[in-house]
């Protein structure tokens, strides 16, 4: 009866959640732009000025989010009884059980009411959080040029007041619903006139907050420098002077052990320039890593973050997670991997002008949570968040993949949105990561690198070698990170681990992306120019790069040349390196160039996902999947055995002597 009623109750959740959805998605009011910057950049908040009429009004409740129904007062829930939401609120409010109360819920639906008498189109609704956003927070750079301007802070996310109401001009009054993630502080919604480029401050709400802003949260795996250790990190406001932070984890069934957790944080002077150290600026919190030493291989572990307080309490995750640890390098078992680039995110309330940013993004993550009961691994390389300097968007990010990585390892790579910034020892001098230089990146995400702040590294997966290259660090021949990729390659044993897996954010291979295209060699300049000796030599299997937001695969490739005549299945000696661009995971989507090369064996100008299922050390199945369905629209295998990988090929020869 017991699991009858929870059952119910979560069947009663999801569907107040879809319903929620499909009224925003209904209402919607304004149609598609395509939008490639960050959108929070397109608000002039340092220009904000004071304009308050005493007619307008916002309104934001719950007051308190993360506490049950059932801890409400009387009359508040009985208010809640009233309409159709209501009653499935009472009835979730029975049949909780009293435990899960102190635990801390990290996301909440708000709903927001305003009134504005001289309402235009113009007006739009900004999320602030910490609640408090005039002058008083403001960080003051030591420039007796630069004025104190009210507001310093961008929003975490905003919407226009006719979003879901296109009367609004004319009522001057409308409701809107958004989600609201915890975030280590209060909330306050402020409408503003005069569009984003010349905001107005004319109203501002009663302040809200979750119940335990400090909660742990988000937690994300990724493997260790081990095949036998996996990483938990969280995000938590309690630094190490309030708390403890552990991991208590075991085999699911027996006794629980507990690890310690390091603690890390950033500061607003940790980052390169503006806006990550100015108007985007936002406290990270603090980051927790515990590793969990000596797995057993392909084991159902059970783990639960933990904070002990000085008085002795615990405080701990709202719930108890699980994951699979991985097989010991070089084992025989299915094996099932996925590899994409430039996610982003995306936001369930339509805010932040309708998801446009990253229109792919949610669709990716919902195909991911719908099959991780089948894979047991995933890749984003590079372009993770595209928060571009505005620090709340990590967090946001961190929510929206926790069913992904809190379940399987999430191994990232970092991309230009992650680390460009001039002067600041990138690559590439652009200022594609908003002042963020590497910072919230290297740090949100555990990865198995010696230096975090030089992003590559090797990890084991069973059958797989994955060499994980950073492409915003000089890669070039005769380099620190040339020579980690080499010996990534050299000191893989192929008979036990015969899947050799290279990966870089930028197009380091071919791409017929129109950008590379005009560029005359398909690929990022002096990309694979020292790099495809290594390849061919070391008979790497797939090279997988994002940055240009499409799909396209190559013919096994040496030099500019298909080295094999097969498309789909290939057998014994494969001769060449199959490239694959996997950019188009939820970012903008980029265009092909209007050129056919003999190289380029399928495009997809859409947003998908690669999977690649090892079955055992002689067969691989390679698929393409779009994000909006979840179906193969491009795929092939390798059949082959351990001597066609010792085979001979054009510059990928051992030397041999005359002597028998
Ligand atoms: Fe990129």
């Amino acid at each position: 009866m017991v699991f009858c009623e929870i059952g119910s109750m979560k069947m009663l959740h999801k569907a107040v959640i879809v319903l929620l959805s499909f009224v925003v998605v209904l209402v919607s009011v304004k149609g598609d732009v395509e939008i490639t910057e960050q959108p929070l950049s397109k608000i002039d908040i340092h220009s904000a000025v004071i304009d308050l009429h005493d007619g307008a009004f916002v309104k934001a409740y719950p007051s308190v989010l993360g506490v049950n129904i059932s801890i409400f007062d009387r009359k508040t829930a009985l208010t809640d009884c009233l309409g159709v939401f209501g009653i499935v609120l009472c009835y979730i409010r029975r049949t909780v059980n009293s435990a899960d109360v102190e635990r801390g819920e990290d996301i909440e639906w708000v709903t927001v009411e305003l009134k504005h008498p001289k309402s235009s189109n113009d007006d739009w609704i900004g999320v602030f959080s910490p609640a408090q956003f005039n002058a008083s927070t403001c960080f003051v750079e030591n420039d007796p040029k630069q004025q104190s301007p009210y507001i310093c802070s961008a929003p975490i996310k905003y919407t226009f007041a006719n979003y879901s109401n296109a009367g609004y001009a004319q009522t001057g009054k409308t409701t809107l619903k958004f989600q609201i993630i915890n975030q280590r502080a209060d909330y306050s919604f402020a409408l503003f006139s005069g569009g984003l480029s010349n905001p107005k401050l004319v109203a501002y709400s009663n302040f809200i907050s979750f119940k335990n802003p400090k909660a742990p949260l988000y937690p994300r795996l990724a493997i260790g420098k081990s095949w036998n250790e996996m990483t938990v990190t969280w995000t938590s406001g309690y630094n190490i002077d309030i708390a403890t932070p552990f991991v208590s984890w075991g085999v699911s069934g027996q006794r629980a052990t507990r690890s310690p957790a390091g603690t890390l944080t950033f500061h607003q002077n940790s980052m390169c320039g503006s806006p990550a150290r100015t108007v985007g600026w936002r406290d990270p919190g603090f980051i927790h890593t515990s590793f969990l030493e000596n797995l057993w291989p392909n084991t159902k572990y059970v783990y639960k973050l933990g904070h002990k307080l000085a008085n002795g309490k615990y405080i701990w995750s709202k719930k108890t997670y699980s994951f699979m640890s991985p097989p010991y390098p070089g084992q025989e078992s299915l094996q099932r991997v996925i590899i994409f680039g430039d996610m982003g995110k995306g936001e369930r309330d339509g805010s932040n002008e309708y998801n446009n940013y990253q229109p792919g993004s949610l669709n990716t993550t919902d195909q991911l949570i719908n099959d991780i009961d089948n894979i047991d691994i995933v890749f984003h390389i590079g372009d993770i968040v595209y928060s571009n300097g505005y620090i709340s968007q990590w967090d946001q990010f961190t929510s929206q993949v926790e069913p992904i990585a809190s379940a399987v390892p999430y191994m990232i790579a970092s991309g230009n949105h992650e680390r460009d910034w001039p002067d600041s020892g990138s690559f590439y001098d652009g200022k594609d990561s908003g002042g963020e230089c590497g910072v919230p990146a290297e740090t949100t995400f555990y990865v198995p690198a010696e230096n975090r702040a030089k992003f590559w590294y090797s990890t084991d997966y069973g059958m797989f070698r994955f060499c994980i290259a950073d492409s915003e660090h000089d890669w070039r021949e005769g380099t620190e990170q040339y020579k980690f990729i080499e010996q990534c390659f050299a000191s893989v044993d192929r008979k036990k681990q015969p899947w050799l897996i290279f990966a870089a954010h930028r197009v380091l291979g071919y791409s017929s992306d129109k950008y590379y295209a005009a560029e005359g060699s398909f690929d990022e300049p002096l990309g694979r120019v020292s790099l495809q000796k290594l390849w061919q030599k070391y008979k790497v299997d797939i090279g997988f790069y994002g940055h240009v937001h499409n799909y396209e695969r190559t013919c096994p490739i040496y030099q500019n040349t298909c080295v094999n005549s097969e498309k789909s299945h290939y057998s014994g000696t494969v001769n060449g390196t199959i490239h694959v661009v996997v950019g188009g995971a939820g970012a903008h989507l980029s265009e092909f160039a209007q050129i056919n090369t003999t190289w380029s064996l399928y495009k997809d100008y859409d947003f998908g996902f690669v999977k690649m299922t090892a079955f055992n050390q002689s067969s691989l199945l390679f698929e393409y999947k779009k994000s909006k369905d979840g179906k193969v629209y491009d795929s092939f295998t390798i059949s082959r055995d351990y001597r066609d990988v010792l085979a001979c090929v054009h510059d990928g020869c051992e030397a041999t002597t005359l002597a028998p």
